[in-house]
């Protein structure tokens, strides 16, 4: 395992370049996958965005999804792995991608081992938060239901209150970004996906980032684990 500095990175990163941002709910995944999406070019792919485009079409798929997601519970692998392997072999990921929210069980994690080509290395980071600075991250956060990108009320506001400043979508509020179900996503976190952080050490493949930092900086730090 490393522990990253804040330090700008010196090397070009290797394409396809694949990073896998592992992290507790509202660390800030989906916050750093988009700079990092901005900057190498790489596709953002989101499981949680994807399910909740399901949900929005009303698609068979999207209303099984739905019944775990209002409860804070995982939605089922095997829904899980459809539309996250359909996703990877679209032609936008050829230059590589980000995974946010993805593995999220030993399963989950195992499948990606199996199904990556063995020339790619992904690079895991794990991103670091405690859980009582998840509470205010969550309850203040507005998510675009257009795109996805998220803001912060107070610390990440759109220049146009309500309105995203990436693609003029309206700004939303989870319906899963309650205390009750933060609760609940968290313990979850705890019980099925930090044994996928001792999994990646196991393989020595995980990094670490602190996440109690300005996002800029979260994201110097993130960079420099890319271009090492
Ligand atoms: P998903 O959509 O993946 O949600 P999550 O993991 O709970 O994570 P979030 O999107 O809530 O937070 P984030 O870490 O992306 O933080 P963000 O950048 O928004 O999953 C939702 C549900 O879908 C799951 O509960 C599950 O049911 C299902 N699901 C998804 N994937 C699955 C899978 N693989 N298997 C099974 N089920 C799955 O930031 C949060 C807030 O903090 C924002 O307001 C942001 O502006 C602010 N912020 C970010 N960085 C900073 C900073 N450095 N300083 C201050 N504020 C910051």
């Amino acid at each position: 395992m490393t522990c990253s500095s804040a330090s700008e990175g010196s090397a070009r990163p290797k394409f396809p370049l694949v990073v896998v941002l592992l992290g507790p709910p509202g660390c800030g995944k989906g916050t750093q996958a988009q700079l990092l999406k901005d900057h190498y070019k790489i596709a953002h792919i989101s499981t949680g965005d994807l399910l909740r485009e399901h949900i929005r079409k009303g698609s068979p798929l999207g209303k099984r999804a739905q019944e775990y997601m209002d409860l804070g519970k995982l939605v089922p692998d095997s829904l899980v792995f459809e539309i996250l392997f359909e996703r990877i072999g679209q032609e936008d990921c050829s230059s590589g991608y980000i995974l946010d929210g993805f593995p999220r069980t030993v399963t989950q994690a195992e499948t990606l081992k199996q199904r990556l080509p063995k020339e790619i290395i992904p690079l895991i980071i794990n991103l670091k938060l405690d859980d009582s600075e998840i509470i205010e991250r969550l309850t203040q956060r507005v998510t675009c239901g257009k795109c996805g990108a998220p803001y912060h009320l107070i610390f990440a506001p759109p220049q146009k209150p309500g309105i995203c400043d990436r693609c003029g979508g309206m700004l939303i509020h989870r319906s899963d970004d309650t205390e009750a179900v933060i609760s609940q996503r968290l313990k979850v976190y705890h019980e099925q996906t930090e044994p996928v952080v001792a999994f990646y050490k196991g393989l020595k493949l995980l990094h670490e980032v602190a996440c109690n930092l300005p996002k800029e900086k979260v994201f110097l730090a993130i960079r420099g684990l890319v271009e090492t």
